[in-house]
């Protein structure tokens, strides 16, 4: 499957809310996200979209579809474009001095486990280096194995807990780091791993 991977925009927001919705016990609301977009300097959103069929209407019925495609006749090509793509994760990143915080990752739970986290992460660490961030922290939830296996996998070590961090639940948080992501050996293992993930699931356009 080809993915888009692009900056999150305004109109991505109603989707974006959905998987978090699905994905987060204490879910960021829309405007949250709005916040992020259009006020916080520090921070850097981004998609991954694939191509939505014509009649799919992201899930509607039969009128949601008409009436989008009345829409669209009516809209601007840009926005025509947003509108025939469906977003299926998403990963964010705030910059503070020379560390690149991730500060959000999660993928539609149909489209799990086929390579798309990973691709959102590689974004990110391609991201962190364009913007010249040493490292890249994160907090993740004790008991989320499965996004603690994935940062393991792409070079974050655990550097400390943080007591009762999740104040829904009262959950502590792993913090995690990677090493210098400037340094040889990040950088020999992090281009080892993009390899192995595009002849694994097909190069796309990070
Ligand atoms: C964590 C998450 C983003 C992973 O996305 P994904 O698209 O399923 O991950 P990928 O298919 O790219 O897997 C990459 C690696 O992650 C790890 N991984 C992913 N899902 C896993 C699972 N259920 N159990 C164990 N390891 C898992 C594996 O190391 C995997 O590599 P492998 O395929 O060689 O085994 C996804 O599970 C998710 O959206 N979870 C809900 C939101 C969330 O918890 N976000 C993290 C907040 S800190």
């Amino acid at each position: 499957m080809a993915y888009i991977i692009r900056p999150m925009r305004l109109e991505d927001i109603s989707q974006v809310v959905q998987i978090e919705r699905e994905s987060f016990p204490a879910p960021w609301s829309a405007t949250n996200f709005r916040y992020e977009l259009l006020f916080n300097r520090t921070a850097r959103y981004f998609v991954a979209c694939v191509p939505l069929p014509e009649n799919a209407a992201k899930g509607g019925s039969r009128l949601d579809a008409l009436i989008s495609r009345v829409q669209r006749l009516f809209s601007k090509s840009e926005e025509q474009a947003i509108d025939n793509q469906w977003v299926v994760g998403y990963a964010g990143l705030w910059f503070m001095s020379d560390e690149a915080h991730l500060t959000t990752i999660a993928v539609r739970e149909t489209y799990q486990r086929l390579g798309l986290g990973a691709l959102l992460l590689i974004s990110a660490i391609e991201l962190a280096r364009e913007r010249n961030a040493q490292f890249i922290t994160l907090e993740v939830r004790l008991a989320n194995v499965a996004a603690q296996a994935l940062y393991t996998k792409y070079g974050f070590t655990e550097i400390g807990i943080r007591r009762g961090y999740y104040y829904d639940t009262g959950e502590d948080a792993l913090l995690m780091t990677t090493e210098k992501i400037t340094s040889a050996s990040f950088e020999g293992q992090f281009q080892r791993l993009k390899q192995a993930h595009a002849e694994r699931w097909g190069r796309q356009n990070p």
